[in-house]
């Protein structure tokens, strides 16, 4: 096919140790109409070609012969043009050599996965050993295995199955299985609850916790060492003998997604869901709880509810079901429980954290939420096995908000519970 020569893209990369050898040139303007087709890709990068495509430069044409490889993916054309130009040009030195072998090893791992990868094939295109190239890369290797362990863990921790992650790998199951025990039984073997859940809680009455400082930054968003807590008590560890177990948590409200950040830490499996996701960095599926839950939660051992409140949280977010008014918050939270009920397992529990409080900040009726929500709990077919005292901080009331209690006699509120439900 005859191809614009203005249009031919070079890219020094894949041209290693290029040098322009002035004599080839010649003979090929000398020889100019008998020369190959040069190859380029589909969208005109130079692969192959470059002193034909010189001399047909110096010779004023305008149009060349050549050949396309069909493809625009950077990897494929780079480890194309390798293939083509370490053939000719000056000799690579060693450590150019060691370097395009990494290069080429990341690209076809990339492309095609790295069981799929044949080292004789990097050591044909680069004229070395299998053995040199076995050792040039055994860093490499190393560090994508520790990459590929992790992606698989992952994976895992966020409820995929052993044989989705196989398939997703392209591995067999029994590698899925072998390389989850391994990283499974290390985080048993390392485990020290005292450094694992920082502000680990001992009596039921809990500390006031703040915002962890790693934790981003969203309306209504739980303390990462509160949800901690909350998970490491009414969650089982991790167990790999006789089989691979883990909780699994689902949290159907997920929010900023700390339930997430706690899971991975501790090694539970979760699902999270939310009407409204409101990050794309981690795995949030739009779901409304309302609604019932997709197959993929069934099975929960715990299911994680911090809902959005009637009154105070109005601003926060978008009037629903649960915030229009204080009956139809009740009632969203029936059908919560119902569908709860779906997905959880035998004495599954629910973890419902709730802040009773005045309908506005210091008058109207009182909302007692969890013993509203208690009682609508049991007639759903629950019963509750702990209640907890989580309280808020002092600091969300301003020294004008206590002067104005003081005066009218009021509490303030800093209340909050965490209610430990379990299916009966
Ligand atoms: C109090 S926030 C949860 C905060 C979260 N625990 C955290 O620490 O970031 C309540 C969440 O429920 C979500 N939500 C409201 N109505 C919902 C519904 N019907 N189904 C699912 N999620 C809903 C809101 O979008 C909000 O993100």
């Amino acid at each position: 096919m005859k191809i614009s020569i203005d249009e031919i893209k070079f890219i020094k990369e894949l041209y290693p140790r290029f040098e322009l050898d002035n004599e080839t040139v010649n003979a090929y303007r000398n020889a100019i109409d008998k020369l190959p087709p040069i190859t380029i890709s589909r969208n005109k990068i130079l692969i192959d070609g470059y002193h034909r495509l010189t001399a047909y430069r110096l010779e004023g044409r305008k149009e060349i012969e050549a050949k396309i490889f069909d493809s625009e993916n950077e990897d494929e054309i780079f480890i194309e043009a390798i293939k083509a130009n370490t053939k000719h040009g000056k000799q690579l030195s060693i450590k150019e050599k060691r370097n395009l072998a990494k290069d080429l090893y990341k690209k076809m791992v990339r492309l095609n996965g790295a069981s799929k990868v044949k080292q004789q094939d990097i050591a044909n295109i680069l004229s070395v050993s299998q053995g040199t190239i076995s050792h040039w890369l055994s860093d490499v290797i190393e560090k994508e295995k520790e990459a590929e362990a992790q992606e698989i863990l992952e994976l895992y921790l966020n409820c995929y199955s052993q044989g989705e992650i196989a398939e997703k790998k392209g591995l067999s199951e029994a590698t899925i299985t072998n390389k989850l025990r391994e990283a499974i039984f290390n985080f048993i073997k390392s485990y020290k609850i005292k450094d694992l859940v920082s502000n680990l809680q001992f009596y039921n009455v809990w500390r006031t916790f703040g915002l962890n400082e790693k934790q981003l930054k969203f309306p209504g968003q739980l303390p990462y060492d509160l949800v901690e807590n909350i998970i490491y008590y009414f969650t089982d560890d991790p167990v790999i003998e006789p089989n691979l177990k883990l909780s699994k948590v689902v949290d159907p409200m997920a929010g900023s997604g700390v339930v997430r950040d706690v899971c991975r830490n501790l090694y539970r499996r979760y699902l999270l869901y939310d009407i409204e996701p409101k990050r794309e960095d981690i795995p949030i599926e739009k779901n409304d709880i309302l609604k019932g839950f997709p197959e993929r939660a069934r099975g929960a051992d715990l299911v994680f509810l911090d809902p959005p409140y009637y009154n105070l949280m109005d601003n926060d977010y978008p009037d629903n079901e649960f915030t229009e008014s204080y009956e139809s918050f009740k009632e969203s939270m029936g059908i919560v429980f119902d569908n709860c009920k779906e997905i959880l397992k035998r004495n599954g529990k629910i973890a419902l954290i709730l802040k009773p409080m005045n309908e506005k900040l210091f008058d109207g009726e009182w909302l007692d939420m969890s013993f509203d929500c208690a009682n609508i709990a049991i007639k759903k077919g629950y019963k509750i096995i702990k209640r907890i005292s989580a309280p808020l901080s002092t600091q969300q009331f301003n020294a004008s908000d206590v002067e104005r209690a003081k005066k009218s006699k009021k509490l303030l509120n800093i209340h909050r519970d965490i209610i430990i439900f379990e299916k009966i």
